[in-house]
């Protein structure tokens, strides 16, 4: 049991530990975490690779903003705070699920070094496997799905990413989507072939 000042008292030690969880459900948990620009592609390309993996025998869980903000986020809004503690939350929700031997598929705009730092932090370098959808913010305006980059460019949604809020580039994402390929089956092989061997069921790491 460990103490702190705060008088919480942890019991991780007596739960059942994650590696049999693994061993259970013959995965490696990992936390896949999608960055980009609203419109980018991020929520699309998760639901397809979720899509995927499952047909492969992976369990996974989605976790997207605009999901996670209609609930346990749903006090959160769009200041650097917020945004950082909108993305705490959902990194300490993540290594809880990956704890369990799942796979945790996170689509968040998450625009800067800090907060994705944040993330790699709290779930382990290793563990961490960023993909960055790189779509260019002209794609994204004109694709405008949601309709907010025109409330956005008229001031009627004010630290919109891109317009009036930044958004930094990742400097070296496991994954890198230019998303110019209109052919998604293709994205989705292509990211496959990096993840699989980071997910597989690996028996012999569990030989003591
Ligand atoms: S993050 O910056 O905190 O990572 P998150 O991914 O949770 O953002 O939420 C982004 C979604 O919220 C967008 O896809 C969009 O639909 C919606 N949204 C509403 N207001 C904003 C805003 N000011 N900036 C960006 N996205 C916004």
């Amino acid at each position: 049991m460990t103490s702190n000042p705060n008088n919480i008292y942890t019991t991780f030690d007596k739960i059942k530990d994650r590696n049999e969880k693994e061993l259970y459900l013959k995965q490696h948990g990992k936390v896949i975490w999608f960055t980009g620009l609203s419109g980018s592609g991020k929520t699309t390309l998760a639901s397809l690779l979720e899509k995927r993996l499952f047909e492969l025998n992976y369990f996974c869980q989605i976790l997207d903003g605009d999901n996670v903000r209609s609930g346990i986020n749903k006090n959160l809004n769009f200041t650097d705070e917020d945004r950082l503690e909108n993305i705490r939350r959902v990194a300490e929700v993540s290594k809880l699920f990956m704890n369990c031997g799942i796979i945790l598929i996170c689509a968040f705009i998450s625009p800067t070094n800090e907060i994705r730092d944040l993330v790699r932090n709290i779930v382990g370098e290793d563990d961490f496997l960023e993909v960055f959808v790189n779509t260019p913010i002209e794609v994204c305006e004109q694709r405008d799905p949601k309709g907010l980059y025109k409330k956005a460019r008229k001031g009627e949604i004010k630290n919109f990413t891109g317009v009036s809020s930044p958004f930094e580039m990742p400097d070296n994402p496991f994954i890198e989507i230019e998303n110019t390929n209109p052919d998604m089956d293709e994205t989705i092989r292509s990211m496959l072939t990096k993840i699989l061997p980071e997910i597989r069921f690996d028996p012999y790491k569990f030989i003591k």
